[in-house]
């Protein structure tokens, strides 16, 4: 028996709705197919990102980001400039999905716009007046410009990224040269009237502290809301052969599992770094605006669209990165997964008019209620089993409701878990959810339902307690009362 020790009267951290954050990128079948097909925007997808409750999408990329010049994406489509889109296969971007398609996709998702600006490719000037076009309500060229392209009223723009990998595909700068480079560009991130932007630094990848260091020790004068951090999960742990996303050893599982776990550590050195450089009266947030699992593509698909399929083992990654970053709610204070439709660990895949749920979408459902909720003081006794810890967890309070979400890893073992609420008594169970299957389980085309949620049974309250009983690679949540 695990015991899982809550608080109840212990709030530790605001969990930010955006933690469960969606990225998507001119990638692949991402935007094209995935988000947008035949001229319009998806409804069945739109519909599943609603039932997600999706709060933040990132965009135009990724990469893509850095080659993006917003200006080819307003205006009359048929008008508008054909691209290649060098990143990622030199296909051709027709910019039929631009500015107004996706704030008009936020507006109706009810999910905040965070806009990657173009930094190593685009001016000043550049970036400066994308703002003003999307978020000013007065008389002025841009403005203008926008109502004659159709909308009145200004959007609204809160998360503006400066960059994109700026130490890689984004300009290879050295962290002082993008820090002095950053130091110019925020400058120009105007906040129009009614529209307060928070501008987001381009962080590291995996566990680079020094850029970190460096750059935030260039720029923390300037009072950047945050610094991102990009961390893939890798089941081989070599790019050059990541592995399969559906037919796997137990060792790729169980490193797939570690690379997520390792999620933590990477926080912690990062959160050593920005604590010991930020103001206490401006603290900077962790914003990891790409994590994901990152498999190689399906066969016969184009290895420049990332195209790959979405087992149970997604599952267990999300549910515990969730958890991972829920617990470090204090200073991560936003998340995206890669990549929305189509392309990396999506949670929703589509196949002409067809889509299909990931096991990944059940997570990101079944966790919902912990957006904008209280994290609640908890402990949980673990076990490990080939160098991974079997179990995560978060609790959270919102309107009095307690709410719990588990995962267990290990291919093997069971767990009865008694959670206890600190003396206090519980009387009543409710939206208990369990998603379990076999390891490599997926949800394809022609079954589309094999891996779902399922009413969670084996439970019983004993004394005020709750006892639970978990079985192997499985993600639970339910709320007691
Ligand atoms: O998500 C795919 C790519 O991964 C993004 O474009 C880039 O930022 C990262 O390297």
């Amino acid at each position: 028996m695990k015991k899982l020790c809550i608080n109840p009267d212990k709030k530790v951290s605001h969990i930010n709705k955006e933690i469960y954050g969606h990225f998507s990128e001119h990638l692949g079948r991402c935007i094209y197919d995935g988000i947008y097909r035949n001229g319009e925007v998806r409804k069945d997808v739109i519909d599943a990102l609603k039932e997600i409750k999706i709060p933040v999408l990132r965009w135009p990329g990724g990469c893509f980001a850095e080659e993006y010049h917003w200006r080819d994406g307003i205006g009359k489509k048929s008008e508008r400039p054909v691209r290649i889109n060098c990143c990622w296969g030199m296909v051709e971007e027709t910019n039929e999905f631009g500015t107004h398609e996706f704030f008009d996709l936020c507006e109706e998702l009810g999910c905040e716009p965070y806009l990657a600006a173009n930094m190593s490719g685009g001016t000043v000037w550049e970036m400066q007046s994308w703002i003003e076009y999307i978020t000013f309500d007065g008389n002025s060229s841009l403005a203008n410009e926008r109502k004659k392209n159709g909308r009145e009223k200004p959007w609204k723009l809160k998360y503006i990224g400066v960059g994109n990998e700026n130490w890689g595909g984004g300009g290879n700068m050295r962290p002082e040269f993008y820090g002095d480079e950053y130091r110019k560009y925020q400058t120009f991130v105007k906040s129009y009237p009614d529209n307060q932007v928070l501008k987001i630094a381009c962080g590291a990848g995996d566990g680079d502290y020094n850029w970190t260091r460096k750059v935030l020790e260039s720029i923390k004068k300037t009072n950047p809301y945050g610094i991102s951090l990009h961390h893939y999960s890798l089941p081989t742990g070599d790019w050059g052969k990541k592995g399969s996303a559906t037919q796997f050893p137990d060792s790729e599982y169980y490193h797939t599992i570690w690379d997520a776990m390792r999620t933590e550590e990477i926080i912690n050195g990062h959160a050593e770094v920005i604590h010991s450089l930020e103001n206490e009266n401006n603290p900077i947030a962790l914003i990891v605006d790409e994590w994901g699992v990152w498999c190689d593509v399906e066969k016969g698909t184009n290895p420049a669209f990332l195209y790959q399929q979405n087992s149970m083992r997604d599952a267990i990654v999300a549910a515990l990165s969730l958890n991972i970053f829920n617990k470090h709610s204090d200073i991560v204070k936003m998340a995206n997964l890669a990549q929305t439709v189509n392309v990396l660990q999506s949670v929703v895949l589509t196949d002409g008019d067809e889509m299909l749920k990931t096991p990944t979408f059940y997570v990101f459902k079944m966790y919902a209620p912990h957006q904008d909720a209280e994290l609640l003081e908890s402990s949980l006794e673990n076990e490990t089993e080939n160098e991974i810890e079997c179990l995560t967890h978060s609790v959270s309070e919102k309107d009095g409701n307690i709410f719990i979400t588990l995962s267990n890893a290990s291919l093997e073992k069971s767990f009865e878990i008694e959670c206890s609420f600190d003396g206090k008594d519980i009387n009543d169970v409710i939206n208990e959810e369990i998603l379990t299957a076999e390891k490599q389980a997926y949800n394809s085309f022609e079954n589309k339902d094999n891996v779902v949620t399922k009413q969670f049974t084996d439970y019983r309250i004993e004394n005020g307690k709750l006892i639970i009983n978990m079985p192997p690679v499985s993600v639970i949540s339910l709320s007691v009362k």
